[in-house]
């Protein structure tokens, strides 16, 4: 079996994986990173969304061995000890979850998003999410919370890269 080196959330892990093993599953059924959900089997929903390099990536579309050689963040690996990072407290403040099952995939998505837009309108802020679905919110919360997450971090002077503890 193929033998692949990842980091996940600023941990180094050397595992022997099965060429077909996902990602996702990688996380959640080998590393414990059940903060990472699966809500589907066909790429459709984002609930699985991680940082992959830096960049936001649906972890049921990739497989581990891709991986290889990669840093990967989930929604476990954001916060700096207890400070939560500018978007989940944006999340909290805004109400924007029920459920909270998509939840760790839309913080990531969003994380993303003000990387390529730092100050979105509604409009992008919903084209820019268009990946990932809430069966819960309508959506208006979580607009409305990745809108505060962008003023905050641009009042505060910081362009916050997700970066592992
Ligand atoms: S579980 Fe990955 S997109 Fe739905
Ligand atoms: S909060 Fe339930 S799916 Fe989004």
């Amino acid at each position: 079996m193929p033998r692949i080196t990842v980091t996940v959330d600023g941990v180094t892990y050397e595992e022997e994986v099965e060429p077909r093993l996902l990602l996702v599953h990688l996380l959640r059924d080998r590393l414990g990173k059940t903060g990472t959900p699966v809500g589907c089997d066909t790429s459709n929903c984002g609930a699985c969304t991680v940082m992959l390099d830096g960049r936001s990536a649906k972890s049921c579309s990739v497989l581990a061995v891709q991986a290889d050689g990669s840093d990967v963040v989930t929604i476990e690996g954001l916060a700096r000890g207890d400070e939560w990072h500018p978007m989940q407290k944006a999340f909290h403040t805004e109400h924007a979850l029920q459920c909270g099952y998509c939840t760790p995939g839309m913080i990531m998505a969003a994380i993303d998003l003000l990387r390529d837009d730092p100050d979105p309108s509604e409009e992008a802020v919903r084209e820019g999410l268009e990946g990932n679905l809430c069966r819960c919110t309508g959506y208006c919360n979580i607009v409305r919370a990745v809108r505060l997450a962008a003023q905050e971090m641009a009042q505060a002077g910081e362009r916050r890269e997700v970066r592992t503890p």
